[in-house]
């Protein structure tokens, strides 16, 4: 069965793609023909992912799964926060989000930071099911690595030693916020009786 991941971010579609692939067969906006995006103008990164899900879902009729997620740092009270792409303005761009942050870090001692993501999963019936997933770490003052995307160069984790950037694609999937989120959806999705039919759809 096709679940259609409505993204347009390759990175991060590559990142989920990875982590379904042999559960379902991950298809992609672009290969469906759907241009469009809707405006994200939730406050929380599940209410975004709810609104890029639900319209992908109704313009495709394919269960739809959207990721929603970003960075929050304790010192700057969460932010950048769903505004985590737009952080430094309208075009995104990886390199201001991350330029403008190091300057609102500076002479900042607690540089502790976690990754948040939020993903839905909206079946053709109507029906949601969501789930959560976190990674913590810490910000550098400069950024290593060139893998992955976003403010993957400054965010190291203690127990790698290394940044999300330095990690392989593999070890990011295993410890990131997004895998975390899509495992424990996964988990749902089990568990829950409730969902019998819909899960005949996709499992
Ligand atoms: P979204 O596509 O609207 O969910 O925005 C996500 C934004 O959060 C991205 O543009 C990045 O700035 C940041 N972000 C989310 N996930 C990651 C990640 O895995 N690594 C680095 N940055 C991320």
């Amino acid at each position: 069965m096709e679940l259609l991941i409505a993204s347009n971010n390759k990175k991060k579609l590559k990142e989920i793609r990875d982590i379904l692939s042999g559960l379902f067969t991950p298809v992609s906006l672009a290969e469906k023909g759907i241009l469009s995006e809707p405006e994200e103008t939730g406050t929380t990164f599940e209410e975004n992912a709810m609104i890029k899900a639900k319209a992908a879902a109704d313009l495709s009729g394919l269960p739809t799964l959207a990721d929603d997620s970003g960075l929050q740092v304790e010192v700057l009270n969460g932010e950048p926060g769903v505004y985590s792409a737009r952080y430094a303005g309208e075009p995104t761009d990886d390199e201001k989000n991350n330029r403008l942050l190091l300057e609102n870090m500076k002479n900042k001692t607690d540089r502790r930071a976690k990754f948040v993501s939020s993903v839905v999963l909206v079946f053709p019936s109507g029906k949601t099911v969501s789930a959560s997933g976190e990674c913590r770490g810490i910000l550098l003052e400069e950024g290593r690595g060139e893998n992955g995307f976003g403010y993957d160069p400054l965010f190291f984790l203690p127990e790698f030693g290394k940044t999300m950037a330095e990690l392989s694609p593999e070890e990011k999937n295993a410890v990131s916020h997004r895998g975390n989120a899509l495992k424990n959806l996964r988990k749902k999705l089990e568990e829950e009786q409730f969902f019998s039919e819909e899960k005949k759809e996709l499992l």
